[in-house]
């Protein structure tokens, strides 16, 4: 079947249950309005127009991490109404007082247990929320890699389709050609990554992933490895039957006494930190770049935060926003470099607002958060 749109759906006078994700950085205790918050806005506003009794489901972060926090003030950045509850009495009265064309945003979905619950029976979310609801909406594919009562049980019990935001991303990734792509994988997340790297060998890898890849053929990066979390390190068996045939840095550009230095791979182990991919890496992916039909990017090559060591994400955006391959780029910090470098979007055919969800897409993994919607 095939899911159901805002174009397809009537939400008039529906109470219209819907999942946005609202995760987002919290700096000086604030949240702030991001990108995907600024897109959600779109689904947002179309409901309020079609007079639809919209009440939201969002998270921030998880429980026990320092940015676990309520939803009231990401409620006040998207100008909606806010009710600090989930499934009392408050919340109950807040959502049944709800008028078309009303918007309400509940507290943070993860300070409910049965949020983690995988089954839809004995969940008090399905139990005594759904039973408040026509319509179930998900408009965040970014979340759709969780099987969490929000992403996956409320379609199970509800009508359901996706929103405005989530519907541009499942057409933008349907375009890509996988079997001719170009994979350039950075960042710090060496996880997401490793279902590409089972599937495919034309990559590029850069980052911290580009490191460790390389420890994983063999080479001693020296005092890099000290600065490397355990965490991440345990990845490198794993690597190792995976990296033979894909392309690692072949120089790295270190700090010494707060200046950038390029140091070939030939000549680790380093006493140095390694920040960035060096200037031959950059020539050798460039060409890479120039060659690809289609590109796919996540993950930064480099410590961003200082412009010296952005040097290598640069000239990597800067060839794919010249080259004509189609190219989708996704990740919180790649999108936030496009933006902090000031490079034209509108070179880039897909800018996702998917990080770990757009990785497992691309994988060829079924996400199933949107599988359920097809039922
Ligand atoms: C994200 O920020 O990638 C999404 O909101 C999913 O968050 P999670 O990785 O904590 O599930
Ligand atoms: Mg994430």
């Amino acid at each position: 079947m095939t899911i159901q749109t805002l174009s397809t759906l009537n939400v008039k006078n529906k109470r219209v249950l819907l999942r946005l994700d609202l995760n987002t950085e919290i700096i000086n205790n604030k949240p702030v309005f991001s990108p995907r918050m600024k897109s959600h806005l779109q689904t947002l506003n179309e409901l309020r127009r079609k007079k639809a009794i919209t009440v939201i489901l969002a998270h921030q972060s998880r429980q026990g991490k320092k940015d676990f926090t309520s939803l009231e003030q990401h409620a006040k950045l998207l100008k909606v109404k806010f009710v600090p509850d989930i499934l009392g009495k408050k919340a109950i009265t807040a959502i049944t007082k709800l008028k078309p064309g009303e918007v309400l945003l509940l507290e943070n979905i993860r300070s409910i247990k049965d949020e983690f619950n995988t089954s839809i029976k004995d969940n008090d979310l399905i139990n005594i929320l759904a039973l408040l609801f026509d319509i179930y909406l998900n408009d965040a594919f970014s979340i759709s890699h969780r099987k969490q009562t929000s992403v996956t049980g409320f379609p199970q019990v509800l009508p359901h389709g996706i929103g405005r935001v989530m519907e541009k991303e499942i057409e933008s990734l349907k375009k890509i050609n996988l079997k001719n792509t170009l994979y350039i994988l950075g960042g710090a997340k060496p996880k997401e990554n490793i279902d590409i790297l089972r599937k495919n060998k034309n990559v590029l890898t850069a980052g911290i992933f580009g490191q460790l890849c390389t420890i994983a053929k063999g080479h001693n990066l020296g005092a890099q490895n000290k600065f490397l979390k355990k965490e991440i390190k345990e990845f490198v068996p794993l690597l190792k039957p995976l990296v033979k045939n894909i392309q690692t840095p072949i120089d790295f550009a270190v700090k010494i006494n707060g200046k950038r230095k390029e140091i070939p791979i030939q000549s680790f182990p380093s006493k140095y930190e390694i920040f960035d991919i060096g200037k031959k890496t950059q020539e050798l992916y460039i060409k890479k770049i120039k060659q690809a039909k289609s590109i796919f990017m996540k993950g930064t090559a480099g410590y961003c935060e200082e412009k010296q060591f952005c040097q290598g994400t640069k000239s990597i955006l800067e060839a794919i926003a010249k080259s004509k391959a189609f190219s989708i780029l996704g990740g919180g910090h790649t999108t936030s470099a496009i933006a902090k470098l000031k490079i034209n979007k509108k070179k880039f055919n897909y800018i996702s607002l998917s990080g770990g969800a757009l990785a497992e897409y691309v994988a060829g993994k079924k996400l199933p958060g949107v599988e359920v919607l097809k039922k």
